[in-house]
């Protein structure tokens, strides 16, 4: 069955076919329009553009994700939108341009959460995935750890009490000088960088499998303030060698922990913080510790994408979910 994914949550807008099946779950296209360059100007995502943008390109890369799949409309068994969570404005862009799609040419609609579909990306890369295993979901706006008990549900068992660390990353990639989003800069630049230079809290939290970004971004803020005010020079390779060594160390330590409280023998990473060089490397450390499988989505499908919608979409058709035209898109989870 042929679906299409729809998804403008945040950034980005892309469309893209997905042939699934009990058979295999194949790509047939992925188009995305990333609006990055535009909101570069402003050092982080602008609402307002970010839904503008979204009208801009909305029609254009679905015609694209079409052509490109070799695809008819007419061959389309599902409409899968992300509904939720995200930007307001720019759900509705993807929502409303779903729904019409859908109602006018008789497809049944699916209502897809963000955080599911980015976890859905791990079911294309490793084909004979199945529920249940542990997620943990590292995006821009997300950090989570959630039991996938089936396709279709999710239970939530910890996460960061504030901020993401996407947005963790991102802050400080601003603070020295890469440009927006700085999470791949840092990934990059890390290597350049000495991990023990700074001495940083750990976002690691005592309690649970909860995590505490706020700590380590203030930290470094001062360590930088500090240095400016006494007229030093900053590293900045060291800064993100320390600061990403305390964050991957951080999330590899909830995960090992998850794993113990789950019992879970395999692990998916997700969203777009799981493209990152260094948790993928220590988080295959300890999955092969701990003999447990590690599923990772190919990199370029850990950020926000149509295919992962159109793979979270299908599940959700198979276990009957179908929305109508009263469909909404929310900000919240
Ligand atoms: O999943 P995503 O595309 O959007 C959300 O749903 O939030 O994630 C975007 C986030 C940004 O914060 C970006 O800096 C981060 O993913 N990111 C990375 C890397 N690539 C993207 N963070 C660390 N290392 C990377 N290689
Ligand atoms: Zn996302």
């Amino acid at each position: 069955m042929y679906v299409l994914g729809m998804e403008s949550s945040c950034d980005e807008t892309s469309a893209a076919v997905v042939e699934m099946g009990d058979t295999g779950r194949k790509i047939r296209s992925n188009i995305v329009a990333s609006q990055i360059d535009v909101h570069r100007l402003y050092g982080g995502v602008v609402p307002e553009i970010a839904s503008r943008a979204h009208i801009e390109a909305v029609t254009g890369i679905t015609h694209e994700a079409l052509e490109t799949a070799g695809i008819a409309l007419s061959d389309i068994g599902a409409i899968a939108v992300t509904t939720h969570p995200g930007l307001i404005g720019a759900l509705l862009v993807g929502v409303n341009f779903a729904k019409s799609l859908a109602y006018a040419n008789n497809i049944p609609l699916v209502s897809v959460n963000h955080i599911h579909a980015h976890i859905a990306a791990a079911y294309l890369t490793h084909e004979d995935l199945k529920p249940p295993f542990l997620a943990l979901v590292v995006s821009g706006g997300h950090t989570c750890f959630y039991r996938v008990k089936d396709y279709t549900a999710f239970e939530l068992i910890g996460g960061t009490r504030d901020d993401a660390a996407g947005e963790a990353f991102d802050k400080i990639g601003r603070v020295i000088g890469m440009p927006y989003p700085g999470g791949s800069a840092l990934d990059k630049l890390a290597y350049e960088g000495n991990a023990n230079a700074l001495k940083l809290p750990s976002p690691a939290l005592t309690d649970g499998l909860d995590l505490s970004f706020s700590g380590i971004k203030t930290a470094v803020l001062n360590y930088i303030n500090g240095a400016k005010q006494k007229g030093e020079e900053i590293n900045p390779a060291d800064i993100a060698a320390s600061y990403t060594k305390k964050i991957v160390d951080a999330l590899v330590k909830k995960t090992d922990s998850a794993l113990k409280v789950t019992g879970m023998k395999t692990l998916v990473i997700a969203g777009g913080v799981a493209a990152n060089s260094h948790l993928r490397a220590d988080l295959e450390t300890l999955c092969t510790k701990r003999g447990v499988r590690l599923a990772m989505p190919e990199r370029s499908l850990c950020g926000d994408n149509g295919a992962m919608v159109a793979s979270a979409g299908y599940y959700d058709y198979l276990s009957g979910a179908r929305a109508d035209t009263s469909l909404n898109a929310s900000a919240f989870d």
